[in-house]
């Protein structure tokens, strides 16, 4: 298959307007829990319960929660393009899909899934996820959240580099860029050659990294941006 031609990259700041805090911002998520607690393995390891129920909160809210214009217009986007368009994504939340995006690439995991710690098989998650629950495969009490924590190596990385050596164009939409390795995207696809675009509410701390910048919520910004790339089309 020809590799994308476009790689958009989102944060939570693509979500933010359909009510999932963002973990930087005033108020976010790091300002409330401390990140070492709740997303990395070793605070999986000194308190299950507190992880499961930081996760099952998380599950809830995003499932409560409706795509926005930004979401909408993605996948517009990704309709339009198909396989000229590669979407990664660092949220957790299924709002991409949702909107009707498809093959989204969760590069930090997804809130609906579950995966055995010892043996990794993989199942759809329930919406509370008890601690200690079995694994259905091969029955150790070792059930944890599909999500990449801090420590981890993220998801689909071969794909991801392979698509940013190759696009004309990569767009980082709602990120902060403090976030290795997703923030250190932009220089790659520069490196090889492509344009490169911020659309955020403010600068991300790798905004100079990039060719242009847009700065507005994403329900504004994302679609008209949208609009643009298919008019030119
Ligand atoms: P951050 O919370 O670090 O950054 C959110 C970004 O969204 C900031 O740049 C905000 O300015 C921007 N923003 C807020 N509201 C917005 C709006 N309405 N429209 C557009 N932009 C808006 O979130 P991420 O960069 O996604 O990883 O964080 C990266 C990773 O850090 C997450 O995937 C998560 C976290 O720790 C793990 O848990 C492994």
């Amino acid at each position: 298959m020809a590799p994308p031609r476009l790689v958009v990259l989102t944060g939570a700041g693509v979500s933010a307007e359909s009510g999932l805090g963002t973990f930087r911002d005033k108020g976010g998520l790091w300002t409330q829990f401390d990140l070492a607690d709740v997303a990395t393995p070793d605070g999986f390891a000194r308190n299950t319960d507190l992880v499961h129920q930081f996760y099952n909160a998380r599950r809830a809210n995003a499932a409560a929660a409706v795509p926005n214009a930004a979401h909408v217009a993605l996948a517009r986007l990704s309709m339009a393009l198909g396989d000229d368009l590669l979407l990664v994504t660092q949220n957790v939340d299924d709002l991409h899909e949702r909107a009707g995006s498809r093959d989204v690439v969760h590069m930090h995991g997804t809130l609906t899934g579950a995966v055995c710690g010892v043996c990794a098989h993989r199942w759809t998650a329930p919406a509370v996820m008890t601690p200690r629950a079995p694994c259905p495969a091969c029955g150790r009490p070792t059930t944890r959240p599909d999500i990449v924590w801090f420590g981890e190596i993220p998801f689909f990385m071969d794909r991801i580099a392979e698509a940013l050596q190759a696009c004309d164009i990569f767009v980082a939409i709602g990120t902060s860029g403090t976030v290795y390795p997703a923030a250190g995207f932009v220089a790659e696809a520069a490196a090889a050659g492509a344009e490169t675009l911020e659309l955020n509410l403010e600068p991300s701390a790798v905004v100079s990294d990039f060719d242009a910048s847009r700065f507005g919520p994403a329900s504004v910004i994302v679609p008209a941006w949208v609009d643009e790339v298919l008019q030119g089309r």
